[in-house]
């Protein structure tokens, strides 16, 4: 047998053998025959081969969905092989189809059946959006446990300790008691106005007050000029639409302003930049706050890190959105958007 032939034969082989359904169609004037079908095609479409030689699909097939007679018509036309995926009605399966052009006028397709993969697929992204919610539930019940300490040890903690403070410095001011009690009466004025700064500082770490206070535009300042200042980097913040105008929920800022810690913090560690813009943006029901620098850009072999990372989940849970536009060498901009509110119970499945 010479190579062609035994091609040939190895074609028929694997076109009678292969347990994908395959069929040949010859594409006329807008019709789509079937010239042949393999035994896979038979079986799974529940259709004999001699009952489909010569007939039109659109006879065949007259409920079938669009896209398995266009991959066809699109493969002849822009001659090269073209896919499509979905659900068949008729075979109740998720379908793959590769179409392949025979030129002038014939296709092969080959279809794939992914009712599994789509099973497994559909399955995998419920338990992420699972996931997600509950990240953004970890999320806002972490910032309402942090604020509730913040507040117990600004209220009730500061509060003891500037009494015990207060009281010292009363027996400090006394004449009746002798120096060595003066001393350690001293000492203790001194451990308590320690202990009442590290309060405060613990306060500002789990809830910073300026953001309670003041709000987001005056906290984000606040961070840039602590985070940014002592790195010589400037920084601008640009406004637009104001908070009185669109209110946005406490648990939302202290998030936006967690996160734009962590991006400041970026750039101090990863940009060289010069200069940053900080562009908060507020729109009926939307926040956006943009960290522009005019850094080195992302890395092009940019390996990935948990802080990106977890500002995209969190954002994503809250729905929200994360996006980086980075130009190598030239800069990178970070932007977050966020809605202005969180509609409890909205992200428990
Ligand atoms: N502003 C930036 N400019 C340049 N590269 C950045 C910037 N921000 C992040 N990157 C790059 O993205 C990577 C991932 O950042 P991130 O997820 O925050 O992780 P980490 O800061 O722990 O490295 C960084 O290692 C760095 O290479
Ligand atoms: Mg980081």
């Amino acid at each position: 047998m010479d190579t062609k032939l035994k091609m040939n034969v190895f074609y028929k082989i694997l076109f009678e053998r292969v347990f994908d359904p395959i069929a040949l169609y010859k594409v006329d004037d807008g019709k789509i025959i079937f010239l042949d079908v393999n035994p896979a095609y038979e079986k799974v479409m529940k259709m004999s081969r001699k009952d489909l030689i010569g007939e039109n699909f659109f006879d065949v097939w007259p409920n079938a969905e669009k896209r398995w007679s266009d991959v066809i018509c699109q493969a002849l036309k822009q001659k090269r092989t073209m896919h499509c995926i979905g659900e068949s009605i008729d075979v109740n399966s998720y379908l793959e189809a590769v179409a392949f052009p025979i030129p002038p006028d014939m296709a092969a397709v080959i279809f794939l059946d992914r009712t599994k993969l789509k099973k497994s697929d559909s399955a995998f992204r419920k338990k992420q959006s699972q996931l997600r919610a509950l990240a953004a539930q970890l999320t806002l019940s972490e910032e309402n446990l942090k604020r509730s300490i913040a507040s117990d040890l600004h209220d009730k903690v500061g509060y003891d300790l500037i009494s015990q403070l207060k009281i010292l410095r009363e027996i400090e001011a006394e004449n009746l008691i002798d120096d060595e009690i003066k001393n350690k009466i001293q000492k203790l004025i001194i451990n308590t106005e320690n202990i009442i700064a590290e309060n405060r500082s613990l306060i500002f770490e789990l809830s910073p007050p300026v953001l309670k206070e003041a709000g987001l535009n005056p906290a984000l300042e606040e961070l840039a000029k602590k985070i940014l200042e002592p790195n010589e980097i400037n920084y601008k913040i640009i406004s637009k639409g104001s908070d009185d105008e669109f209110q946005t929920d406490d648990s939302v800022s202290i998030i936006l302003y967690r996160m734009s810690r962590e991006l400041l913090i970026n750039v101090v560690k990863h940009s060289k930049a010069k200069n940053v813009n900080i562009i908060i943006n507020r729109k009926p029901e939307i926040i956006t706050i943009a960290v522009e620098d005019d850094g080195v850009g992302l890395p092009e072999d940019c390996e990935k890190g948990f802080g990106l990372f977890s500002i995209r989940e969190r954002l994503l849970a809250l729905g929200g959105k994360f996006k980086i536009i980075s130009e190598y060498k030239k800069g990178l901009m970070a932007v977050m958007t966020c809605p202005l509110k969180i509609k409890k119970g909205e992200f428990l499945p």
